[in-house]
């Protein structure tokens, strides 16, 4: 049981964050919302930030805005990188690998939510099982070397919404072809990028190596997350409800912020806004579903994505 807020009752801002300079940030779908705003926190305290998105003119309009807030000489660029394709991640990982010699933290920020209708990315996934988990599972295993080598962190953004929907991963049916919902489906991508990041933690400290992970979510904040992928019925009651109850998505970054940078965390919690059911409010730990620590879901997890995504870790 959490009693108080271990930063105080304002919670994590990031008016806790110093100098960044020298550290270096790779943020995936950095372009809009969450992702956005946590380049710009880090941009803002003197951090390169590689961003890796899918829509290049979208990326190039980003760097513009920040190079206009931060100056040409902002370090902030990106690389090319469509979570909905397995070698397209493969391709923007080779990237970074031969031009960014530190990575401080990867943040696996960017998602899809709320997909109207079942759809599949290039390599066959249901989508938001495919970019949210499978895509990140095989980012995170092809920089891991180079964030260790980095004393780095994994920071996975996950969701309230892993312990909704079915709470379970349907290793029978994973693309949901029987009876596919976009709350479920996208439920189940949420809770399987926590279970592995749990997983991942487990594994990581089993074999002593120096790669830290966290998990956090951003609450509920103003974004464009169901922007082009929702029915049109979620989309207008999400416009209107979203201006009662959610947050800015500057707020719905720091959480991710705060993964990345700050000491003292601890592995198997997840740490978000505090308030209204976790949706908003002050930065801390959250309470966690049981649900997500499932040993014999991880495991078989863990060992169905080696084998989507042909990518088998050294540990
Ligand atoms: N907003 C909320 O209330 C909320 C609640 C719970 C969890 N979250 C989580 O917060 C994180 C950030 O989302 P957000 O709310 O900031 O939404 P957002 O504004 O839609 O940002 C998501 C980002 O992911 C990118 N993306 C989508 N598909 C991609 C792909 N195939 N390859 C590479 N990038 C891709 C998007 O790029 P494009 O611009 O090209 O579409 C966008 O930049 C997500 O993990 C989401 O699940 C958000």
């Amino acid at each position: 049981m959490i009693t108080s807020n271990q930063f105080g009752p304002k919670g994590w801002t990031p008016e806790l964050l110093g100098s960044l300079h020298n550290k270096t940030y790779v943020i995936t779908g950095a372009n809009s919302g969450a992702g956005f705003e946590a380049t710009r926190i880090l941009l803002g305290k003197g951090a390169s930030v590689v961003m890796l998105n899918r829509n290049q003119q979208k990326s190039v309009a980003a760097i513009n805005t920040l190079q206009q807030e931060f100056g040409a000489e902002a370090k902030v660029k990106f690389v090319h990188m469509d979570l909905a394709a397995l070698d397209s991640v493969r391709n923007a990982a080779t990237t970074l690998l031969a031009t960014v010699s530190n990575i401080d933290a990867l943040i696996c920020n960017g998602a899809i939510a709320q997909v109207a209708k079942q759809e599949h990315t290039v390599d066959g996934f249901e989508s938001q099982l495919g970019v949210n988990h499978f895509g990140h599972f095989l980012l995170c295993g092809l920089l891991f070397e180079r964030i260790e080598s980095s004393q780095g962190r994994i920071v996975v953004v996950g969701s309230n919404a892993y312990k909704m929907g079915k709470k379970t991963i349907q290793f029978d049916d994973l693309n949901f072809d029987h009876k596919y919902t976009a709350w479920d489906a996208y439920a189940q991508s949420k809770l399987a990028q926590m279970m592995f990041a749990f997983e991942l933690q487990k594994r990581i400290e089993k074999a002593e190596k120096a790669v830290k992970v966290y998990v956090c979510h951003p609450g509920a904040s103003r974004t464009n997350l169901l922007k082009d992928t929702a029915s049109t019925f979620n989309k207008a009651l999400w416009a209107v409800l979203s201006r009662f109850i959610a947050q800015s998505a500057e707020k719905g970054a720091w959480p991710e912020v705060m993964c990345a940078t700050q000491a003292g965390l601890e592995p198997q919690r997840i740490y978000g806004p505090t308030k209204r059911a976790q949706t908003v409010g002050p930065v801390g730990e959250c309470p966690l579903d049981e649900v997500v620590l499932d040993e014999t879901l991880a495991t078989k997890l863990w060992s169905v994505s080696e084998d989507k995504t042909s990518f088998t870790w050294a540990f």
